[in-house]
């Protein structure tokens, strides 16, 4: 997710840009920049990496008095980390920064290119500053043309401009998820930009959360906001509490706050990729001919190794090629039969695990396709692969693997339904019905108050025991894996995931009432199967917590879940389940949730 800052008034602008950039870090971003206006005249300062760059490259220069300024720092979604590629972006007369995805900037760029206009980025937020400008050409109006502009450009965003057309004005436009906030002062003659209030405090006075399609322009004291053409009264909320406070955006820990953030990232994720009859993956055009490859192996460590095990599961079964999953470490050493018509594929959150990228050096020394399922930009995974997905789950916080498992199984799940269709293992109908179940994934992972709220209640009975199973059949067997992990990492409590069928085969001697069995039992995937396992379980008084949208009379304490009609709706919804159960039974036990003990964010050692 990228970050934007704003700022018109008579303070020294570049440090306040800064210094929100800065608050703004948290987000994750590999390049950054800021254009400050004084008189019609614009500084524009950009650098790849970190802020310290920016900061470097702008020294020197300060603004004196009034003075209008826009910063950002991006989170890569089109276009490798440059500086060409770093924003502000430049029209003619206009500086452009946004954060979101511009859907049909494809289109627009190629018109606009038709007109004569040249484009020195890969980006899609580079058509914003063009097109704004081709409208004020017409219109003569910013207002108007501002829009104009705001009409012609689909997807999600939130966007500031300055221009030289009006330089006593910053203006903004806000369509879909991307967060963008105004900032008064109490003296009413300065005004801030944020993409988050955690900016803010410390500067403003009031914060102005703007609404969907809310536009238009703040001069140094005066804010106009208009939506679909009409002015719009709004109301700025008192700004209170501590900048750390406001990271977390009022959640007690980061890891809270990424389960609660699963739901938009799903829909980043898919921005631009899914549309209700197609999916498109351009990412995989580095691969070239897919049908070269006649078999996957996967490898990762972790949730991601969790993700890769799910995903063999969807590509036997829609896209029936050969998929196996593979734990990087031991991948390294195992002398592993590998073959050039095999597709490699390596999955990381970081994309700096090192027993990963090792796994993936030893693909390519073997003359093998790679492909990095990753979520950060231009980290050396991404570097390392041929192709890369990029999961756009944002900057993860928690060192509990979350809103990054859960993009992870998007996209491996959108990637088997690409190659369904390339291969025919799937008819046209039952394509487009894995679309729109895909495209439902969204509310799957929405947290329902009642059931957090249930959950808090139950972790109270779990907070001791001599071991969970977490059990479950097919692609809930990883999901148990997963579950599991989550239990360890943060309540240190001993856990294991199974499956279902293998009970039988020893761990069923385990069986008593201090053995607490999480019970993964999806209606449309081998319910009377896993049911029948747990009866097992719960014969030898083993206590059992079910998980599943049918009433379970012989479970010692059910979790309710939602009807859906695929299993991959169940297995995000019981994805959430497992998230939250570990994080309330771990916040009873006061442990440090986001910073569990022993564990690092990135293992980048052996
Ligand atoms: C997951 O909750 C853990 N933090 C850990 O297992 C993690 O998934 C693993 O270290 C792999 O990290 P990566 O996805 O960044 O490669």
């Amino acid at each position: 997710m990228c970050g934007i800052v704003g700022y018109i008034g008579n303070k020294e602008a570049k440090k306040i840009l800064l210094d929100g950039l800065c608050e703004l870090e948290y987000r994750g971003y590999d390049s950054a920049g800021i254009a400050i206006m004084q008189q019609g005249d614009v500084s524009l300062f950009k650098a790849v990496g970190k802020l310290a760059n920016l900061a470097a490259v702008s020294d020197g220069f300060e603004s004196k008095g009034f003075a209008l300024g826009i910063g950002h720092t991006r989170w890569a979604t089109h276009g490798k980390p440059t500086e060409a590629n770093a924003h502000p972006h430049i029209g003619e007369n206009s500086f452009v920064v946004h954060n979101g995805i511009i859907e049909n900037y494809a289109a627009i760029k190629e018109e606009l290119i038709k007109e004569g206009i040249n484009f020195l980025s890969q980006t899609d937020t580079e058509v914003i500053g063009h097109l704004f400008e081709k409208n004020l050409k017409k219109t003569n109006d910013s207002l108007e043309a501002l829009r104009l502009t705001q009409e012609q450009l689909e997807g999600a965003y939130a966007v500031l401009i300055i221009t030289k057309f009006e330089n006593e004005k910053i203006f903004f436009m806000k369509k879909g998820s991307p967060p963008l906030l105004i900032g008064t002062s109490k003296n009413n003659d300065e005004i801030y930009f944020a993409s988050s209030e955690s900016v803010l405090i410390g500067q403003a006075d009031g914060a102005i959360f703007l609404k969907e399609d809310d536009y238009g322009f703040v001069k140094k004291d005066e804010v106009k906001i208009f939506n679909h053409g009409e002015e719009v009264a709004f109301q700025v909320k008192k700004i209170e509490g501590t900048r750390a406070g406001a990271q977390k955006e009022g959640y007690r820990y980061f890891m809270e706050k990424e389960i609660y953030e699963q739901s938009a990232v799903l829909v980043d994720t898919m921005m631009g990729r899914v549309s209700k009859d197609r999916i498109v993956l351009e990412e995989l055009a580095a691969l070239g001919d897919l049908s070269q490859f006649r078999e996957i192996k996967i490898c990762a460590c972790g949730t991601s190794y969790h993700a890769a095990i799910a995903a063999t599961y969807m590509f036997e079964r829609n896209s029936k090629i050969r998929a196996s999953a593979e734990i990087a470490s031991e991948f390294r050493y195992k002398e592993p039969f590998l073959s050039k018509d095999m597709l490699f594929v390596v999955i990381s959150q970081s994309g700096e695990t090192a027993d990963t990228l090792e796994a993936l050096k030893i693909a390519k020394n073997a003359g093998l396709k790679t492909l990095a399922v990753c979520n950060v930009d231009n980290s050396t995974i991404v570097r390392e692969s041929d192709a890369t997905i990029l999961t756009r789950a944002g900057i993860e916080k928690g060192v509990a693997s979350t809103k990054a498992f859960a993009t992870q199984m998007l996209v491996f799940w959108m990637l088997s339904i690409v190659l369904a269709e390339k291969k025919g293992s799937m008819s046209n109908e039952a394509i487009k019905k894995e679309i729109e179940t895909i495209l439902k994934a969204k509310d799957a992972v929405v947290v329902e108050p009642a059931m957090h709220e249930r959950l808090k209640r139950l972790s109270k009975r779990y907070l001791h025991g001599h071991g969970f199973f977490f059990i479950g059949r097919d692609i809930f067997y990883p999901l148990a894996l997963e579950g599991a992990l989550k239990l360890k990492e943060i309540t240190y409590l001993h856990a294991e995931g199974y499956p279902a069928g293998e009970m039988k085969h020893g761990p069923i001697a385990l069986a008593d009432s201090e053995l607490f069995t999480i019970a993964l039992l999806p209606k449309t995937l081998l319910y009377d199967k896993t049911k029948s396992n747990i009866e097992e379980l719960s014969a030898r008084d083993s206590t059992i917590v079910a998980i599943s949208p049918s009433e379970f009379d012989i479970a010692d304490d059910f979790i309710k879940t939602k009807v859906w009609d695929h299993y991959m709706l169940e297995f995000f919804e019981m994805m959430v389940v497992v998230q939250i159960l570990s994080l309330e039974v771990a916040v009873r036990l006061g442990n440090d949730v986001d910073m569990p003990r022993n564990l690092a964010k990135s293992v980048t050692v052996e």
